[in-house]
């Protein structure tokens, strides 16, 4: 592996050769340390003023744990507890989702397998290609960010027009397409629940195709040697309606509310749900996409598996603005109409980081 430098400022410092060496060798964070490496390129290092900033308080917030198991029985004491958290800190952890432990530790177990594949095996998935199903890669926005994440990952884009599942690898290929099945009915009594939050209809988020796509980001965390001067994920809200997010347990995931960082514990079982920036722009931001980040870690690797529920290179032409039925005098629209597609190349163009891509779809900046 051909990847040069170690911390530390070096006038000889190339940023744009690192980024491309460290692309080509294809075998993303993982390959540095498997190459030993023990202190961080350059290339992953925040800049000192972000480091200066990051304010590590902590604070008492308890993110809310909701138990689904109440939809058959009080449906609308569960319908106020997601109205509740979706419309404060935006993420909640769901237990009794129906989704069995076993597919749940299955799937870690996919995943982390996936990414522990030989690099010759592993490499041959490495991508950049926008339209591929299945991409595994190193930083989706790696030429575009002031500092690369020490992160991995294996993205599958499983509906409406999902991937041929020959072309998962086999150590993860009944394990990701099981999940996905699991996952889809999941968001679908969600979408119900939180339809309802809105005052909508039970099918209401569902028919405007809020739940025809989903992708599944299987995400690998290797252990950093200098976690302090790096993130596995750098602060950013969801591009699409809904995030469901199975992790494990070696923790990271933190959210920002009242701008300080809330550790998302890891809960035996749940999964932790997050509204994403599109539906917050059809609830005219009655519903909020919180921004969230992983800091990196000594420990690991941690592995987590994301399923973000948007449509992928699926060409709709559905337009989405704020919902007509939750309008009214004292609560115009802020954001105008977008198809899916153009919010999405946005955010992708933008990366992680700086402001949310929300704000370029406000009426008024
Ligand atoms: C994401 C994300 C968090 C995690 O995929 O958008 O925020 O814990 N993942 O991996
Ligand atoms: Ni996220």
């Amino acid at each position: 592996m051909s990847v040069a430098g170690t911390g530390g400022v070096s006038k000889s410092y190339n940023r744009l050769q690192q980024l491309k060496s460290f692309d080509e060798s294809k075998a993303g964070v993982k390959g540095l340390v498997d190459s030993g490496i023990t202190k961080l390129p350059q290339i992953f290092i925040r800049p000192p003023e972000e480091l200066a900033a990051d304010n590590q308080t902590p604070s008492q917030f308890t993110i809310p744990v909701i138990d689904l198991k109440g939809v058959s029985g009080d449906r609308s004491k569960v319908v106020a507890a997601v109205r509740e958290a979706a419309e404060t800190v935006g993420l909640f952890q769901v237990v009794n989702h129906g989704v069995p432990l076993k597919v749940l530790e299955e799937t870690l177990t996919a995943a982390r397998q996936f990414h522990e594949l030989p690099q010759e095996v592993k490499g041959e998935y490495y991508t950049r290609d926008k339209m591929k199903k299945v991409k595994y890669g190193s930083n989706f926005d790696l030429y575009r960010t002031r500092y690369a994440n020490w992160r991995d990952t294996l993205l599958c884009v499983m509906g409406p027009d999902p991937l041929h599942p020959q072309e998962l690898h086999l150590v993860c290929r009944d394990a990701i397409m099981e999940y996905s099945r699991q996952i889809k009915v999941l968001g679908s009594l969600l979408f119900g629940l939180l339809s309802e939050a809105l005052g909508l209809n039970p099918e209401y988020l569902e028919s405007i195709d809020c739940a025809k796509g989903h992708s599944i980001l299987c995400h690998y965390y290797p252990p950093c040697p200098q976690p302090e001067l790096t993130l596995g994920t750098t602060k950013h809200s969801d591009p699409g309606f809904l995030t469901i997010l199975l992790q494990d347990h070696i923790g990271g995931l933190q959210v920002l509310w009242q701008n300080q960082w809330i550790n998302v514990p890891p809960v035996h079982a749940a999964l932790v749900v997050n509204i994403g920036d599109m539906l917050q722009l059809i609830s005219n931001d009655k519903l909020k996409s919180v921004e969230h980040r992983v800091v990196a870690n000594h420990r690991g690797p941690r592995v987590s598996v994301a399923c973000f529920f948007t449509l992928d290179n699926y060409p709709s032409q559905r337009i989405y603005g704020p919902i007509k039925e939750l309008l009214s005098q004292d609560n115009p629209p802020l954001y105008r109409d977008t198809l899916l597609q153009d919010f999405n190349a946005y955010y992708y163009n933008k990366g992680l980081g700086g402001n949310s891509a929300l704000y370029h779809f406000l009426l008024q900046r």
